[in-house]
């Protein structure tokens, strides 16, 4: 069955479970605009076809729009199942919530924004963290899965990764973890209300459209509060990413004591990430450069106590070389 023109959503190929009955089709993109079935309706994904995804080397996979809530009620259930799951190891337990956590996130900033996408979010975060906490080698493997090219969503699910492995490490408790996923994975999402050429501009933007992209944080938080976001310390943790311990920062301009612990988090995040990811107009840095640059040169907007302990944290974790 091959169909051409019909609204479709990606779908992550990792999410497909063995031996599991589809009730819906799952296509790969033929040639130019002509979709081709993967999985029948009602068919079983089988070893075959999943060695056909190498074969053919199919990175996307798609399921139509109509079908997708079937597909993520699929992926809950799958995800349930892996966590538990001690022959699973921890690194595709991670790309598998990885893959689906940057489609989760690349619809909320693509298409319209809806609670579910929301909730959705939440749910993989809560993921994330059951995984990090039951397993000492996951956080680890979750580092390791973070994307080195920048995109506003890609960046969001890395920040909520390096917050939320980095807040393991403090050891703080779950529901703090739960909020710093959350602010992680949603910090930036006020960008979807700014215009595109300036999100995306390449080089310095004007006093003008700086003022413009200021605005983020504050309308992150007023989407959240429309669909029903009530905790506090979520939207907080928000609005105050882009606050400097100095005072230089917005919107508020708030001081050290001001910001709350867990934005002072996110905004080491945040920067470690921006610095570490490859942008049209800039290389990335390398772990230890990036943390060099931030420890030198960052030394009045960035809590130190936490920038040294997020220094262990990331010469303990991570092992490669970029
Ligand atoms: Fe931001």
């Amino acid at each position: 069955m091959a169909y051409k023109k019909v609204k479709l959503n990606h779908i992550s190929r990792k999410a497909l479970e063995v031996g599991h009955v589809y009730k819906y089709p799952v296509f790969y993109k033929d040639i130019g605009d002509i979709y081709q079935a993967l999985i029948e309706q009602d068919e079983s994904f089988t070893k075959e076809t999943q060695d056909k995804i190498d074969k053919l080397q199919l990175k996307d996979l798609y399921v139509l729009t109509k079908d997708h809530p079937l597909y993520e009620k699929d992926t809950q259930v799958y995800i349930a199942k892996i966590l538990d799951d001690n022959s699973i190891s921890s690194k595709l337990k991670s790309e598998i919530i990885h893959d689906m956590a940057t489609d989760t996130i690349n619809e909320l900033f693509s298409g319209e924004i809806n609670k579910n996408k929301i909730d959705r979010s939440t749910e993989l975060v809560n993921d994330t963290i059951q995984l990090i906490l039951n397993d000492e080698s996951a956080a680890k493997a979750m580092l390791g899965v973070t994307s080195y090219d920048y995109y506003t969503y890609t960046h969001c699910v890395n920040v909520s990764i390096y917050a939320l492995g980095f807040g393991a490490h403090l050891k703080l408790d779950k529901n703090k973890l739960n909020v710093l996923g959350r602010a992680g994975i949603l910090h930036d999402l006020g960008k979807k209300n700014i215009p595109n050429e300036i999100v995306n501009k390449n080089g310095r933007l004007t006093d003008e459209e700086f003022s413009t992209m200021k605005s983020h944080p504050v309308l992150a938080v007023e989407i959240l509060k429309e669909l029903g976001e009530n905790n506090q310390l979520v939207l907080d943790a928000i609005e105050q990413h882009h606050e400097k311990l100095d005072g230089s920062g917005y919107p508020k301009g708030l001081k050290a004591h001001e910001i709350h612990i867990l934005s002072q988090i996110i905004a080491i995040a945040d920067i470690f990430d921006a610095l570490t990811t490859k942008r049209s107009y800039k290389d990335a840095l390398k772990t230890f450069d990036a943390l060099s640059i931030m420890k030198n040169e960052m030394t009045s907007e960035l809590n130190p106590h936490l920038l040294a302990e997020f220094m262990v944290f990331m010469g303990n974790r991570i092992d490669r070389y970029k």
